[in-house]
């Protein structure tokens, strides 16, 4: 079998369950802004079908995409570069994740980790949507042949089901059909963790408004969290293996690095020696600087509901135009009759 060129594409998605939080943006939203331009065409995803996988009200869910996509349009994507769009209005990723729910195997999906994180001691009562969620997210990635997916560390394991569902599915088949997609992890905050406790990542479901830093926040609530997150009384040592038992100081000094755009290494030639006094000042006003523009535009782009809906639906229609064929020689080579060559 020869191998396939792909174009260089990159697919990535935001679920709009919660608010958008500084891990959603130095894991993931800041990268997707990095990989806009030149070197892939970007797509970028609202995605709603997955968010419903636990109960949400429909009109926050509504009020939820839409608010996902003025922060990613504040924090620099443009619609004209980069395809946005929410995910239920390109009916192609449902139909594709049926047919890789027949392609995964059960044991794959039961060794996911975030379903058992999320679905908790009451697994019998989780929706059968939940369980089946990574399948969804293969057909995400791969209706579009992406071949790069930007995502922070706790999506790992997901998108190693995408490469095993590709295999499978170009093995099964005699193919070459499918990306082996990349998973594109990194910058010094590929895990951010909550700012009350480091041993548990950054998220929207956590029931204190202050383990977290909102996009939405105001420049008063942001040094007000940065101040009152929890720390330890040694000064910052001028090494990383210093902060190796240190989770709290290690987080702090992880979010100032991916927010100037510096290694964690290079903040500590610079804050080494410091006590907490006086670095958390310096982070909260770095971090006012870089989020506090990005939380003006949100709240003015969230004026404008009829533009953001009109961006989500030229972005579908974009969409469309790449996952349908691709969508099409996919029943064919699985054998439904009717199915067009794209
Ligand atoms: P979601 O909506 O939970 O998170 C969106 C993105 O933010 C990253 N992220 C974090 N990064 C660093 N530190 C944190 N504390 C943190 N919390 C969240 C996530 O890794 C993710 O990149 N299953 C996905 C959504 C999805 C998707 C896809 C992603 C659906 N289909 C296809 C990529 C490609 C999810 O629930 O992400």
């Amino acid at each position: 079998m020869t191998e396939t060129q792909f174009t260089p594409r990159v697919f990535s998605g935001i679920q709009p369950s919660g608010n958008l939080h500084l891990g959603n943006y130095l894991g993931a939203l800041k990268r997707f802004v990095d990989m806009q331009g030149e070197d892939y065409e970007t797509i970028y995803c609202m995605v709603d079908l997955h968010a419903i996988t636990v109960w949400q009200d429909p009109a926050r869910l509504r009020e939820k995409t839409r608010e996902v996509c003025a922060g990613f349009i504040a924090a620099g994507l443009d619609p004209e570069q980069s395809i946005l769009f929410n995910q239920s209005q390109v009916a192609e990723h449902t139909q594709l994740a049926w047919i890789f729910n027949c392609i995964a195997r059960m044991g794959w999906m039961q060794r996911m980790t975030q379903f058992k994180d999320k679905a908790g001691k009451n697994a019998q009562n989780a929706s059968l949507g939940l369980f089946a969620y990574p399948a969804l997210m293969a057909a995400d990635i791969l209706t579009y042949h992406a071949t790069h997916v930007p995502v922070g560390e706790d999506q790992k394991q997901h998108l190693e089901l995408t490469r095993d569902i590709a295999i499978k599915f170009n093995h099964d088949y005699g193919v070459d059909f499918f990306p082996v997609t990349e998973p594109v992890i990194g910058g010094p905050a590929p895990r951010v963790m909550n700012l009350r406790d480091g041993s548990r990542k950054m998220s929207s479901s956590d029931p204190s408004d202050m383990t977290r830093i909102n996009m939405t926040d105001d420049a008063d609530a942001i040094a007000k969290k940065i101040r009152k997150a929890k720390t330890d009384p040694d000064a910052l040592p001028s090494e990383t293996n210093g902060l190796s038992e240190r989770p709290e100081a290690r987080n702090l000094v992880n979010i100032y690095a991916a927010l100037s755009d510096l290694t964690a290494e290079q903040v500590l030639t610079e804050v080494g020696g410091k006590q907490f006094g006086e670095f958390k000042p310096m982070l909260a006003e770095l971090a006012v600087s870089k989020l506090a523009p990005i939380s003006t535009e949100m709240a003015r782009l969230m004026g404008e509901e009829a533009e953001i809906d009109r961006i989500l639906a030229k972005g579908a229609e974009k969409a469309r135009t790449i996952a349908a064929p691709i969508l099409q020689q996919t029943y064919e080579i699985v054998g439904m009759v009717g199915a067009k060559q794209g």
